[in-house]
């Protein structure tokens, strides 16, 4: 069974790099197939936190080799800085393989996601002004940047006056910005070229030969189900397919070599950016959700929006990604509640549904039917197995687990490496 996809099952940070890191002991690859840097995956490991945006979660595991997929986007100067950084704390880096199909967020990029979000106004979508939207609009329209560029001068320079040819008329004409010169942003990515060239390979030929000599390659979804570009709530959504079938695109893995599909649940609900969201609290227990939660974006410091469990999600995760098992984070932050609402359905314009609705209009008009569960007040931070978590805590897990169509496999208490209840083995 080598190889496992772990994405998130709603609207990002769920835990995805706890929840990696914690796995990354065990395997061979662990590998990034979307999103870019607007990524933000914690991984606390004793008294040592890491946030990281591009690299995989793997890189902390000294066995593992850290590989970003051609799906992904590549912004080379937080690329290198985010590999200073962990050099600097004494971790070793020199193992990370980077597609050379991989597309590269320039300096542009970042320039038009930044100025249409402002030009939306009112409608923005709140992205993470990272570049990622433009980044991967070009790619479909075919006049991408990608990292094997960097290393054909007179082609990375071809590339990019195609590119910049329309953007500078839409920076100028449209937004009233001044044109960006070709030759300086040819510039600043020739400058990437050296010192990306150790790790930039053939990825998609390294993985499939590992996954023949049977290696155990871990698939690092970005975002969550929810932000998809094609199941997510578009247009409030990214760029990208977090959703498990991007794992074959992104990485260049058939989908005949998966063998497990692990979502990642939080124990409550949480969403940055605008966009529908149904259980979104607006109250003191949303507060103290984001207070207790520490929920506080690790990109961009925005105050993540906090609501309760919502199992038509869960539910829908596990449809479209296939789920064979739940990974549910965060069930230390709900101790204290002496109830806790737990969404079961919607009901949209009188009518009760179950199911999530393909309907835009619909999803905007939900209003979430709860079902009360009993809370429990015990500390469970130091909890190592199903049977220390008090009867309460156990039953909003089996609870949880039967409404959302997936076994919960794992359970987090805290945000450590140790602090998780381990039910069946992923391995
Ligand atoms: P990701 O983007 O899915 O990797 O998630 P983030 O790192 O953005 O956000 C998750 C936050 O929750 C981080 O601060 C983690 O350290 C923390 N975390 C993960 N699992 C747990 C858990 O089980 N309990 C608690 N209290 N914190 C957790
Ligand atoms: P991780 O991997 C939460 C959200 C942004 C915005 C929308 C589009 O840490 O879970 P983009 O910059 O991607 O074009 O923004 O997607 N978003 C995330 N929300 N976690 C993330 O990543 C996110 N990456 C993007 O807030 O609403
Ligand atoms: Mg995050």
């Amino acid at each position: 069974m080598p190889a496992l996809v772990l994405l998130g099952a709603q609207w990002g940070d769920e835990g995805k790099g706890k929840a990696t890191d914690l796995l990354g002991g065990s395997v061979d690859y662990v590998v990034r197939y979307q999103g870019g840097n607007n990524a933000g995956h914690t991984v606390v490991v004793g008294d040592q936190k890491y946030a990281l945006h591009l690299l995989p979660s793997g890189i902390l595991s000294p066995g593992c080799t850290p590989v970003i997929g051609n799906g992904v986007v590549v912004d080379p100067s937080v690329l290198l800085s985010e590999l200073s950084g962990l050099n600097e704390r004494g971790v070793d880096t020199s193992k990370l393989l980077l597609s050379g199909n991989a597309h590269i967020i320039t300096p542009y990029n970042v320039t038009v996601d930044k100025v249409t979000e402002r030009f939306l106004g009112k409608r923005k979508i709140g992205t993470t002004g990272r570049g990622i939207g433009p980044t991967y609009a070009d790619k479909i329209n075919r006049v991408g940047i990608r990292v094997q560029d960097l290393y054909d001068e007179s082609i990375l320079t071809q590339k990019v006056e195609a590119a910049l040819d329309a953007k500078n008329q839409m920076l100028t004409k449209l937004y009233n910005r001044r044109a960006i010169a070709v030759e300086q942003v040819v510039g600043e990515l020739l400058g990437y070229a050296d010192k990306l060239a150790p790790y930039v390979t053939d990825t998609v030929l390294v993985l499939n030969e590992a996954l023949d000599q049977d290696k155990v390659v871990l698939f690092e979804g970005g975002q969550g189900t929810l932000l998809d570009i094609d199941h997510g709530t578009y247009p409030f959504v990214t760029s990208s397919n977090p959703t498990a079938g991007g794992a074959c695109t992104g990485a260049g893995v058939g989908p005949t070599k998966i063998s497990r599909v692990i979502g990642i649940l939080k124990a409550y609900t949480t969403r940055v950016g605008a966009g529908p969201f149904p259980t979104e609290l607006f109250d003191e227990d949303g507060e103290a959700l984001r207070r207790i939660g520490g929920e506080r974006g690790v990109t961009t410091g925005r105050d993540r929006r906090c609501g309760w469990f919502d199992a038509v999600i869960a539910r829908y995760a596990t449809r479209v990604n296939g789920l064979t098992d739940f990974f549910l984070t965060k069930l230390d932050v709900l101790t204290g509640w002496e109830q806790i609402p737990v969404c079961v359905a919607y009901e949209i314009d009188g009518r009760r549904v179950e199911e999530l609705p393909y309907s835009q209009t619909d999803f905007h008009h939900a209003k979430p039917v709860y079902e009360m569960l009993p809370g429990w007040s015990e500390d469970i931070t130091g909890a190592k197995s199903f049977s220390d978590l008090p009867k309460n805590a156990q039953a909003y897990v089996k609870a949880l687990e039967e409404m959302s169509g997936a076994p919960i496999s794992a359970i987090g208490v805290g945000p450590g490496r140790d602090e998780t209840i381990e039910i069946n083995s992923f391995l």
